[in-house]
């Protein structure tokens, strides 16, 4: 067997509407071992039989299979385009095709239509949202018809009376000022012979609704608006190009209010019969106007757009001890709940979605803050109904029933969760359910807080995309799916939010900076804090370790130096500050009723900059620029040579007696030579009176575990790590949760519950513990000189308590596995390595090999025991030292 197993087109499956051409990788699967690819052939078609061939590459002699730039082929705008690509390996083994295709949208041609808007002939409260319609003809036979919409605000695309495409929230949330994608959608098969019907809805969104701190409206317009372009191909070789423009219609639509926080209403008795039917009686409709913008910001849909992932049906509906009627649906998540109901004209059905119970077991909204989370419908006649919310979602796991018609019913309610839908590529399982616990809940909060935009929360009144919590948790969300399109979208915005001295905002899209004085954070600086504003060094450098593609390097590379000078510029004797720091945010050493850690903000500065400049060079070395590797090596020199003298004693010890201190120093290789195991110990000292517990924020968490392991102390990484009362990952899991919290204790252990200023329930920067999993405990570590897992080590970090770890990865090369076994004091470890890739396993406790299938001999160095193998499956079985 020797076989194509997946092909990706720019880290995704079919891109759709793209304006160059995608990258091409695939993963290969075989059942030899020390397979590799010898050549490759490629050929590009617009049939998806190949009768015409456009390209045809011929066996290439090369071994790559990843991120293969395409020929220039020249392509027409909006076409299906058909490649295989087959593949020849040193064992004289050849696959058969695989195919796949991408559609093109403006190659040649630039988009035309407007976008129109309602606003200007009605005045619409800030909730309120609107229908659009237009009716045009085709009348000959049809080859394709491919849609292209967008809006300011959100909406959702109809033709000829049926819904086109299953995404949720489009256009999704960008930096509109600058960047607003657009979506195409291949609508062929929904189209009739004659009067087509093409029409929106339209709402507010994050573009005008009131959002962020100070629930401001109008963030980056006042009005709503839509544009929408269909092109449709004739099969006698003619096209057709149907604009948004003012000849199109308006009307209120009856969702009443929408709002990103706050939930929507739909009032059933407003809704138009027919309203993107054709021939419907639209002398009640509005003009529409057309509003000014720059044909620059239109940019094709570059990621998995949001969308239903999963359904999740009510686990319970039971009656609190308040008299609230109330439904578990099991698992905290963002999501819509779908309404199967009866109900009579004018019955009301009121839902207010909420996280958790109160210690009493009643329903707790206070988390919420301001953000009302309700769903209402209104009946307008006797009848069954089903509805799914269309502009909001709300981050949940219960539901209060406020008003229903008659009785409730299981049945009536289906759990709908939305994310943005990237491929699930990682697995792990271990012999501790706990620990399993905690692996699903922290891929449910990354579920939950992947909506478009990497948030910090999904249910209270934020729900932003605060920086420092997706760059502590990327290398985690890497391993759990493919990220690569979603960070890389982010990063777009994250440099067009960048302020004009490369400072990067606390969140991206930037609605904090320009919106106002009167918040705590908008009044202190809305942008550049140390371990937030890395992430536009952090994100592009682990995308490019874990997908190879040197590409993020190098659209990030103006913003990441952007943000290493703006450091420079902020420093003094090379410990830069700025406005308001978070520092090691929510830790528990913080003093009294302070959300601000005890690690200071000079240490946490200047570690995140010699940090985030190592990594800049990295990037700067895989480009070849060697001008930039030169000069801030030399200032990353400087930078460390200062930690040193100002942070650590004579004797090697820090001065700072932190966790946090001793983590971020440890692992950001900031010790001076030779005291290591001094720092390590200290580190220990410092669990040791907190009784073994960690008191470590956003910054300290996620290393901790690998700031020991790293340094000889695995033991001690295993008893923090595998803590289940308070403070630990494990307490969250003994208290139910199903997802990850805020606060170490946002439930205490009485049962009472963290200040509700800021008590998230799903918030997933202390998920970044995953990375620690899957590189320590699993043992899977990427190689930066051969990225994206083209060569790669296995090394597992055992420790007693567990009978086995697994896990497994899909790379863009094929699925690594790994799976460790301890049997009486003997490991057994069983390893896939995919085609085409070479692994290292470093056996670093082994004391010796007991049994092996691997045909060579393990080589003993400093590091323990270690082999390279090619791909295959292997099992070694060793004895600990
Ligand atoms: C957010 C965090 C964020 C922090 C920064 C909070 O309100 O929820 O996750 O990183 O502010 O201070």
């Amino acid at each position: 067997m020797f076989e194509i197993t997946k092909i990706q087109l720019d880290h995704q499956r079919n891109p759709i509407g793209v304006n160059t051409l995608p990258k091409l990788s695939w993963a290969l699967e075989c059942d030899q071992r020390d397979v590799v690819q010898t050549n490759y052939q490629l050929q590009i078609s617009k049939q998806a039989e190949f009768e015409e061939i456009l390209y045809d590459s011929y066996y290439v002699k090369s071994s790559q299979s990843m991120n293969i730039e395409l020929p220039e082929v020249s392509c027409e705008d909006f076409t299906k385009y058909y490649m295989r690509v087959r593949v020849k390996s040193n064992k004289l083994e050849e696959t058969k095709w695989a195919t796949t295709y991408f559609v093109t949208g403006y190659v040649q041609t630039k988009c035309s239509a407007s976008m129109i808007t309602i606003e200007d002939t009605l005045k619409l409260e800030n909730a309120e949202t609107y229908y659009v319609r237009k009716e045009f003809d085709s009348n000959k036979e049809i080859e394709s018809v491919y849609c292209v919409a967008t809006a300011f605000g959100l909406y959702k695309l109809h033709l000829n009376g049926e819904q086109v495409g299953d995404y949720k929230l489009t256009p999704g949330w960008t930096s509109y000022t600058n960047n607003l994608m657009y979506q195409v959608y291949d609508v062929t098969s929904m189209m009739i012979e004659g009067k087509n019907t093409i029409g929106a809805m339209v709402g507010a969104g994050w573009y005008k609704g009131s959002f962020g701190f100070d629930r401001r409206s109008n963030m980056y317009g006042d009005q709503a608006g839509f544009l929408c372009e269909v092109h449709i191909k004739y099969t006698d070789g003619s096209s057709q190009v149907i604009a948004s423009d003012d000849s199109w219609k308006g009307h209120l639509s009856p969702i009443v209010m929408a709002n990103i926080y706050d939930g929507e209403t739909y009032d059933a008795r407003k809704e138009i019969a027919g309203w993107s039917l054709a021939g419907l009686d639209t002398k009640n409709w509005v003009d529409l106007t057309t509003i000014s913008y720059d044909q620059q910001i239109l940019r094709p849909q570059i990621c998995e757009p949001v969308q239903v992932i999963d359904q999740i049906e009510p686990t319970e509906l039971f009656m609190t001890p308040e008299k609230d009627q109330v439904i578990d649906f099991g698992q905290n998540m963002s999501g819509l709940v779908e309404l199967k109901v009866k109900g009579k004209k004018d019955d009301v059905i009121e839902l207010n979605f909420f996280e958790v119970l109160d210690k009493d077991g009643n329903v707790y909204l206070d988390n919420l803050r301001g953000a009302k989370q309700t769903i209402t419908y209104i009946f307008a006649k006797d009848e069954e109904i089903v509805y799914l919310p269309t502009f909001t979602f709300q981050g949940f796991r219960y539901a209060r029933i406020k008003e229903f018609p008659g009785e409730a019913k299981v049945e009536n309610f289906l759990a709908l969760v939305i994310s943005s839908g990237m491929e699930r590529t990682g697995y792990i399982e271990t012999s501790n359910e706990e620990v399993n616990q905690l692996v699903h809940n922290i891929l449910w909060g990354l579920n939950g807080n992947f909506v478009d935009v990497p948030t910090d929360c999904p249910q209270r009144d934020e729900r932003m995309g605060w920086t420092g919590d997706a760059q502590v948790f990327a290398r985690t969300a890497c391993y759990l799916k493919n990220c690569y399109s979603f960070y890389k979208k982010y990063l777009v915005d994250l440099a067009y939010d960048q302020t004009e001295e490369g400072g990067v905002p606390h969140v991206v899209p930037d609605v904090l900076s320009g919106h106002g004085e009167d918040n705590f954070l908008i009044s202190q600086g809305t942008d550049s804090a140390a371990g937030w504003a890395d992430a536009a060094v952090i994100i592009p450098w682990t995308l490019y370790q874990v997908y190879g593609d040197d590409d993020i390097l190098s659209t990030q590379y103006d913003s990441m130096k952007a943000w290493i000078d703006f450091m420079r510029k902020h420093s003094e004797d090379y410990i830069w500050s700025y406005k308001l720091q978070f520092g090691d945010w929510v830790a528990l050493d913080a003093e009294e009723g302070s959300y601000f850690g005890a690690t200071p903000n000079p240490l946490m500065c200047a570690a995140y900059s010699a940090y985030s400049t190592q990594l800049f060079i990295n990037s700067a070395k895989v480009l070849g620029n060697q001008k930039d590797v030169i000069f801030y090596t030399d200032y990353l020199s400087k930078i460390v040579d200062k930690y040193h003298r100002e942070f650590f004693d004579e004797k090697g010890q820090l001065k700072v007696q932190t966790q946090t201190a001793h983590i971020i120093s440890l692992y950001f290789d900031l010790v001076p030579v030779g005291s290591k195991e001094l720092v390590a110990e200290g580190l220990i000292k410092l669990l040791e009176k907190e009784n073994g517990h960690l008191v470590t924020g956003f910054l300290g968490t996620p290393y901790f575990c690998s700031a020991l392991s790293q340094n000889g102390k695995v033991k001690e990484a295993y008893d923090l790590f595998l803590k289940n009362d308070f403070p630990s990952w494990l307490y969250q899991v003994k208290m139910g949760a199903t997802t990850i919290w805020e606060h170490w204790d946002g439930i205490k252990p009485d049962g009472s519950m963290w200040s509700p200023d800021m008590n998230s329930f799903n918030h997933y920067a202390y998920g970044a513990i995953g990375e620690w999993i899957q590189r320590t405990m699993v043992g899977i570590e990427v190689d930066d000189l051969n990225p994206g897992y083209s060569h790669y080590y296995i090394q597992p970090l055992v420790d007693s308590r567990f009978s086995f770890v697994k896990g497994s990865l899909m790379t863009q090369f094929g699925e690594i596995k790994s799976k460790w076994e301890l049997d009486d004091g003997k490991v057994t470890l069983s390893i896939r390595v995919p085609v085409n890739t070479s692994c290292t396993i470093l056996l670093k406790q082994a004391n010796e090999i007991v049994e092996s299938d691997v045909n060579q001999t393990f080589i003993k160095g400093e590091d323990g025991l270690s082999i390279c193998v090619g791909c295959g499956d292997y099992k070694v079985t060793f004895s600990l030292k």
